[in-house]
């Protein structure tokens, strides 16, 4: 880890500048400190890795590891000692340091050890980012559907993806997919193997939220003991999604509008400008167009953000899409949870076309999870979706009177109960029937119906 910080800890001088000597010849920058209080103090600077003589003029190696480790669990610690006792060397162990290096030591086995123990950080680090992306990995077919909103959705965000840094603004209601478009879009960019960093903007109150995007220098508040990155910092070469855009305070919409213009901001309580290469991704449920005209929301921020916009399609808008979504989340949950359900009966797909979905595909998907886990059966029924009792289901089989039926009349009559239910629109209807676009209109014009009607 080329660029890495050294903390070099101990009270002979001799020491510490040989071994100072060495590991900035290595290509680390090095930091020292004779004491404990100077070495917890050191720390504030940024460390990666420390160097900790055992026997320190105030206090002992040990307890400063321990301080060390509950201030950040990921800065690795070697103990030097001239005294090692097997408990020592255990308890040591326990508390989190990586490695023991007997005095007096060898430079050249110090620089191996800390090459090796800096190496691990990047591994591990790389196996985290790794197993992340790989558990969940995003590509455009994780964007289901095959109707003209969603086909058109897989065009634009392949499009943006290779734009690798114009900001994106992505808008719709709850549930419709904006995350999962977040963490494609970068997941698809030259951006993948660089940091995704996601924060909601709702959830914290204004000064927590600005540390944690622009970071803090020590001291800047009075939690802040030590120095720490924002979130941009860490994205750096990534991608930064901000959830929930439109809570944002006037104020941070400005500090954020500088970012975006300037691609550099100050950490809070610091004066040193820091340069960052993030793209931006906002989303919002919001009407940002209505936020700026009742002048909630910076209108110089919004045409920043603006750049590239991705409207969401509510799930209403293409309930053709229904089927295929259901079969993608059965198959998922198959895996999941070890099932075997081979779909759902034409009823159930019924039911579901005809629903409202308010919570649009994220409902969807709960509805699918939960009859999963509560039902049997090998294809799932509208009596498995309890949420959709207040819809009125009709089993697959009506009960032909005792003196028959005249089967246009009935057809007649459905045909137009659906149309007055969807406000006349023919594909909703259809789809509440069964009946595809062709299928409905050829009955429309069969029954010489009226839009009206
Ligand atoms: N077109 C789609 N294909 C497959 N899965 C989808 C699709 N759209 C949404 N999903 C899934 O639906 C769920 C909800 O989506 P997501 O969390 O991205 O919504 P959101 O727009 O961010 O909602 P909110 O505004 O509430 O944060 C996720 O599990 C997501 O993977
Ligand atoms: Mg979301």
């Amino acid at each position: 880890m080329p660029n890495a910080t050294v903390l070099v800890v101990d009270d002979e001088a001799l020491i510490r500048w040989s071994l100072t000597e060495r590991l900035k010849s290595d290509g680390y920058n090095v930091l020292e400190a004779d004491t404990g209080k100077a070495a917890l103090e050191r720390l504030a600077d940024g460390v990666d890795l420390v160097l900790l003589d055992y026997r320190l003029p105030d206090t002992d190696g040990v307890t400063i590891l321990r301080t060390i480790k509950e201030l950040d669990q990921d800065i690795l610690v070697i103990l030097l000692t001239a005294y090692a006792s097997v408990d020592t060397a255990v308890e040591a162990m326990k508390l989190g340091a990586y490695h023991f290096a007997n005095k007096p030591f060898n430079l050249d086995e110090v620089s191996a050890l800390v090459e090796r123990a800096l190496e691990t950080t990047r591994l591990r680090r790389e196996v985290r980012q790794f197993r992340t992306s790989a558990a969940r990995p995003y590509s455009l077919q994780h964007i289901v559907g095959a109707s003209p909103a969603v086909t058109e959705l897989r065009h634009l965000v392949a499009r943006v993806a290779v734009s690798p840094s114009s900001t994106v603004l992505l808008t719709g209601e709850s549930g419709t997919g904006k995350d999962l478009v977040a963490k494609i879009i970068h997941y698809t960019s030259d951006r993948a193997a660089r940091p995704f960093m996601n924060i909601t903007c709702s959830a914290l109150p204004e000064q927590l939220l600005e540390s944690e995007l622009f970071g803090h220098e020590r001291g800047a508040f009075t939690d802040a003991r030590l120095q720490k990155k924002g979130l941009l910092e860490t994205a750096d070469g990534g991608t930064v999604f901000l959830d929930e855009i439109g809570e944002m305070t006037p104020g941070l919409q400005a500090k954020l509008l500088r970012f975006l213009e300037e691609k550099s901001f100050k950490r809070v309580g610091g004066s040193t400008d820091i340069r960052v290469d993030a793209r931006v991704i906002a989303a919002t449920n919001r009407n940002l167009e209505e936020e700026v005209a009742r002048s909630q929301f910076r209108s110089d921020l919004y045409y920043r953000l603006n750049v590239l916009p991705i409207a969401m399609p509510s799930l209403r808008a293409h309930p053709e899409d229904i089927p295929l979504l259901v079969e993608y989340f059965i198959d998922g949950f198959n895996t999941e949870f070890r099932k075997r359900v081979l779909g759902a009966t034409p009823a159930a797909y019924r039911a579901l076309q005809q629903y409202g979905w308010p919570g649009n595909v994220r409902e969807l998907r709960n509805l699918i999870e939960r009859s999963m886990l509560l039902s049997d059966h090998d294809r799932l029924d509208a009596k498995d979706f309890p949420v959709m009792a207040g819809a009125q289901t009709v089993s697959d089989e009506i009960a032909l009177p005792a003196n028959g039926i005249d089967l246009e009349t009935l057809e007649r009559s459905l045909v137009v109960q659906a149309l007055r239910r969807c406000g006349g629109n023919q594909t909703r209807a259809g789809a509440l029937l069964g009946l595809n676009r062709d299928q409905i209109r050829y009955r429309i014009e069969k029954f010489a119906l009226t839009p009206a009607q």
